[in-house]
C-alpha cells in the first residue's frame, strides 16, 4: 500500500515558512529555548527527553550486522536502551577523571558501541571526534594529535592495523577502549612501556559507570564535537561545534528531511564525517525517528533489500552512491518495493539532474539535493519536499539561513566596493563566492588553534564558504565548483597537500601535485603528478610502489588512484604548485596556461 501521500510534510509553503520562522520558536520543538537550570545538552534531547515524554521503548537504531543475514535479523536499541548505555559511558568518563572538555574520539565502522560513545561523551560535557575508519595511520595520528584526543574508542581489527603503530606519537592519549573484544583479547594489545595509554575493552569501562548520570547544566556554547576537514595547505582545519547547535540539526531534520516520528530513516554517510554525526546521529534521534545503521559497505542489493524489508521512509545518502545504483542497473531495482519511500535526499557533491529523474523512476520520488559543509554544521541550502524539485539546484536556503553571492575576481580575489566592504551579486545566473550570514545556531565556533584561519573565513558579518555557485531568478541555487584546490572524492573531502606532503616522503620523489580528476562514479578522484629523482626511472614498478606507500600511510580513502609521472610542475613565482594548471592540463584545456608545464624550473636534486 502507498503509505506516502499520507504523511504532511512539515514545511507546505516555502515563503511562508521563511517569513514565519524564527529561532526561538525553532527552540520550542525541543521544549523551550535553553533556560539557565538545564541549559542545552545534545545527548539529553537526543535520548532522555523521549523516555521522559514516555517513548523509551521506541526503537531508536536498528542495527544490521555486516553478516548476509543481518538484514533479516537486526538488532534494534531503544531510545531507552542508548539513554541508559550513555549514562554508564558518561559516568564511567567521569569515575576515570575524564573532566568536561575531555577529547573522544572514535574509529570503528558503523557498529552501536559508536553511538554510546559519541552520546556518552556529550553527556559528560567532554568534546567527540568521529575518525573515518578507512584513513591510514598518518591522517588519524595527525588528527588525534591535533585535537589533543585523551580517549579513543576502536576495534580489536582497528586497533592493530592502525593504532599500534602509531600509538607512541600520541602524547595526550591516556585511555584506549576497544569495542567488541574480551579482557583476554585487549591484554594482548596492552601497552606496557611507561607513559603509554591503557588499552581496556569499552565492556569493563561501561561496568565501571553507573546506570543514573546527571547531566547537569550544560551552557549553550559548550563544545560538543571537533570535526576535521581538509583546507588546500596545512594541517586539518578542526571545526569546533557546540551543543547549542543541535537546533539547527533538529530544524533541518524537520524541515528538510521531513522526519516524523514514526518514520524509519537511513542516513547513509560514515559516522567518522560530519554528515554521519549531525544525521546519522543527531538529527534523526532529536526527532524521534529509528534510524537503520548498516554495518556493511555498499552494495546495490542489499541496500534495495534494506530499503523494502525496513520499510524506510527517508533516504539520506550522496550522489556517489546514487550513480553507483544507477550503475546496477533498472532492472535489479524492479525488483524490489519502495512503496514506504517517501523522500530521497542528497548530500556532498554536485547532483546532476540525470540522477534525479533516475531516482524518480526508480524509487518513485526525487532527489532533493542538499548543500552544506563541516563548518555549517548542518544543511543551509535545500529543495523541499513539498516544492517544485529544480533538478541540477541545490536549492534555496532554509528558513532562518540567510544566503548570498559575493562578487571575485579572476584571481579569486572578493570585489569591494569603496568602503571596502565585498559586493553582493544581484543579477541572476552570475557566479560567486557562496556566503552566509552570521549567527545561525550550527556555525562552528573555532577552527582549533587556528584563529587566523578562523578569521579568514569570515568578511562583514559573512561566512565564506569557498564554493562558487549561482542564483536563479527564482532564487535557487546552483553549484558551479570549488573555489579552492580541496577535492571531492566520493563525497569524502581530501586536502591534496596531506596527498602530496605523504608521497614527497618517499625517497624516490621531489616534488609532487596532487589534482581531482572527473571520475563518472565518484565524480573525482585523487590523482597525484610525480616528479623523480634523477637517479629514478619512471618504472610501472615504482608507480606501484608509490601507490603502495600512500595507501599503507594515507589508507584507501584518501591515496591517490593514478600517478602520472613528469619532468616537473608548474610553479607560482613563490614556488606554490599550480595544481589548476595540472587540472587544465588533465581535462586538456588552457592551451596557453600549459605552457608553463614547460617553462617551470628544471627537475633537481632533493635537497
Ligand atoms: C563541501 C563540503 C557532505 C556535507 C557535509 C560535508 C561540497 C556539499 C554539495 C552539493 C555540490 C556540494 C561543497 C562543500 N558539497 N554539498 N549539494 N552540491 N557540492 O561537508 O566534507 O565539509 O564538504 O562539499 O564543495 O564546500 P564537507
Amino acid at each position: 500500500m502507498n503509505t506516502r501521500s499520507t504523511t504532511e510534510p512539515w514545511l507546505l509553503d516555502y515563503d511562508v515558512a521563511v517569513r514565519a520562522f524564527d529561532w526561538t520558536q525553532a527552540w520550542d520543538d525541543l521544549g523551550g529555548p535553553p533556560d539557565a537550570e538545564r541549559g542545552v545538552n545534545i545527548a539529553d534531547l537526543a535520548l532522555d527527553r523521549h523516555v521522559r515524554a514516555g517513548r523509551g521503548d521506541h526503537v531508536a537504531l536498528r542495527w544490521i550486522g555486516r553478516q548476509a543475514d543481518g538484514v533479516d535479523e537486526p538488532v534494534d536499541l531503544t531510545y531507552a536502551m542508548l539513554a541508559s548505555r550513555t549514562d554508564r559511558f558518561a559516568s564511567a568518563l567521569r569515575r576515570h577523571r575524564f573532566g568536561p572538555g575531555t577529547g573522544v574520539a572514535s574509529l570503528t565502522g558503523r557498529i552501536p558501541d559508536l553511538y554510546v560513545s559519541v552520546l556518552g561523551t556529550l553527556k559528560a560535557h567532554g568534546v567527540f571526534t568521529p575518525l573515518f575508519s578507512a584513513f591510514g595511520p598518518e591522517p588519524i595520528a595527525q588528527r588525534l594529535r591535533l585535537g589533543r584526543i585523551r580517549v579513543l574508542v576502536t576495534t580489536p581489527l582497528l586497533y592493530r592495523r592502525k593504532v599500534a603503530q602509531i600509538i607512541d606519537q600520541l602524547p595526550d592519549l591516556e585511555l584506549v577502549l576497544i569495542c567488541g573484544a574480551t579482557e583476554d583479547q585487549t591484554a594482548g594489545s596492552t601497552n606496557r612501556r611507561t607513559g603509554g595509554p591503557r588499552v581496556v575493552s569499552l565492556g569493563s569501562f561501561l561496568s565501571d559507570g553507573s546506570e543514573a548520570f546527571e547531566i547537569g547544566y550544560t551552557a549553550p556554547e559548550t563544545p560538543a564535537l571537533l570535526h576535521f576537514t581538509s583546507g588546500t595547505t596545512g594541517t586539518p582545519k578542526g571545526a569546533v561545534h557546540v551543543h547549542g547547535a543541535v537546533v539547527t540539526h533538529h530544524m533541518t531534520g524537520r524541515l528538510v528531511l521531513d522526519l516524523h516520528p514514526d518514520d524509519v530513516f537511513w542516513c547513509t554517510a560514515d559516522p567518522g564525517w560530519v554528515t554521519g554525526t549531525s544525521y546519522g546521529i543527531i538529527a534523526p534521534l532529536t526527532n524521534g525517528v529509528t534510524s537503520i545503521v548498516d554495518e556493511a559497505d555498499f552494495d546495490a542489493e542489499r541496500w534495495y533489500r534494506i530499503l523494502e524489508r525496513h520499510r524506510v521512509d527517508v533516504f539520506y545518502t550522496a550522489p556517489t552512491a546514487i550513480r553507483m545504483l544507477q550503475r546496477s542497473g533498472v532492472e535489479l531495482a524492479a525488483g524490489f518495493d519502495f512503496d514506504a519511500l517517501r523522500l530521497v535526499a542528497s548530500v556532498g557533491e554536485p547532483l546532476d539532474a540525470d540522477a534525479v529523474h533516475w531516482c524518480e523512476r526508480v524509487f518513485g520520488v526525487p532527489v532533493l539535493d542538499t548543500w552544506w559543509q563541516t563548518e555549517t554544521g548542518g544543511i543551509m541550502i535545500a529543495n523541499y519536499r513539498s516544492q517544485p524539485v529544480r533538478a541540477g539546484s541545490m536549492g534555496r536556503p532554509l528558513p532562518g539561513i540567510e544566503a548570498t553571492l559575493l562578487a571575485r575576481t579572476a584571481d579569486g580575489e572578493l570585489v569591494l566596493d569603496a568602503d571596502g566592504s565585498p559586493v553582493e551579486i544581484d543579477d541572476p545566473d552570475t557566479s560567486g563566492e557562496l556566503a552566509l550570514r552570521v549567527g545561525w545556531p550550527s556555525m562552528f565556533r573555532a577552527y582549533l588553534d587556528q584563529d587566523d584561519r578562523y578569521r579568514k573565513a569570515f568578511v562583514d558579518g559573512w561566512y565564506r564558504s569557498g564554493d562558487l555557485a549561482r542564483r536563479d531568478g527564482d532564487g535557487y541555487y546552483w553549484f558551479v565548483g570549488r573555489g579552492d584546490d580541496v577535492i571531492k572524492t566520493a563525497g569524502h573531502l581530501i586536502g591534496p597537500f596531506e596527498v602530496e606532503s605523504v608521497l614527497d616522503e618517499h625517497p624516490a620523489v621531489i616534488e609532487t601535485g596532487v589534482i581531482g580528476k572527473p571520475d563518472a562514479t565518484a565524480g573525482t578522484i585523487v590523482k597525484a603528478f610525480v616528479v623523480l629523482a634523477h637517479d629514478h626511472e619512471p618504472t610501472e614498478e615504482l608507480r606501484r610502489e608509490l601507490l603502495g606507500h600512500a595507501r599503507a600511510r594515507l589508507g584507501a580513502a584518501v591515496a591517490p588512484r593514478e600517478i602520472e609521472f613528469v619532468d616537473a610542475l608548474p610553479h607560482t613565482r613563490s614556488g606554490k604548485i599550480m595544481r589548476r594548471l595540472l587540472k587544465a592540463r588533465e581535462l586538456g584545456e588552457d592551451e596557453g596556461d600549459i605552457s608553463a608545464l614547460e617553462s617551470a624550473p628544471e627537475r633537481t636534486e632533493r635537497p
